[in-house]
């Protein structure tokens, strides 16, 4: 029997590294009631500078720098983070340019429950060292006539969880890493709302044994 995610209130936790701009997208579908049902409960980031944390800042949501070097080991990190989580009332995580592999104890204990959003299409171009412009200069370097992005559930493996939705892009003759990265970015901000809004209606079911995701009209 296929497991509901989720059909009820998303407590939203965003980890990002970077500029933050999808969770500005997410955050802006969230205040234009495109995303019922769910709120930011809190932003994390490893970088103090990063985008995401001065969005969340300026929209009065919590906003916290928490890094593994402030930390003395990978265990406390995570039981730390853990308990961030929970004093938020996490219940969804949504890794939006976040830099860093999730922990298998909140993978576990967030179990279909974290989302990610990779700018190709997977399960192709995916993997350790392929984030930023590496991904789009691999893409181009195979003559692909098509990329895209891709929203998934987060496993254990890097980019390898059950695929809940992609988008295609074509690939333009005179397109750069760059100019790629522009076009699915623009993509990306349209693609993950639309993923969360799934989950929080209610419609995406995950079937543990096919690893499958569905998703109900
Ligand atoms: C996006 O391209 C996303 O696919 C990847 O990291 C980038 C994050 O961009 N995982 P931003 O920080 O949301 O602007």
């Amino acid at each position: 029997m296929p497991e509901k995610c989720l059909p009820h209130q998303l407590n939203i936790a965003v980890f990002a590294s970077g500029k933050g701009s999808n969770f500005r997208a997410i955050l802006e579908a969230i205040n234009a009631g495109k995303i019922p049902n769910s709120r930011i409960a809190v932003v994390i980031s490893n970088n103090a500078d990063s985008g995401a944390l001065e969005t969340a800042r300026t929209n009065n949501l919590p906003a916290l720098h928490c890094s593994r070097k402030q930390f003395s080991s990978d265990d406390e990190f995570t039981t730390t983070l853990l308990a961030l989580l929970r004093t938020h009332g996490v219940n969804f995580i949504v890794l939006a340019g976040y830099m860093k592999k999730i922990e298998a104890r909140i993978i576990r204990e967030y179990r279909n429950r974290i989302l990610n959003i990779h700018p190709a299409l997977l399960p192709a171009f995916g993997g350790k060292g392929m984030y930023g412009l590496h991904v789009h200069e691999a893409v181009l370097r195979s003559h692909q006539t098509i990329s895209g992005a891709t929203v998934h559930i987060v496993d254990e493996d890097y980019d390898h969880g059950p695929i809940v939705l992609q988008e295609q892009v074509k690939i333009r003759p005179t397109d750069t890493p760059e100019t790629l990265a522009q076009r699915i970015l623009e993509i990306e901000h349209k693609l993950y709302p639309e993923a969360i809004r799934l989950f929080a209606q209610g419609k995406v079911s995950v079937d543990g044994r096919h690893t499958a995701v569905t998703i109900a009209s």
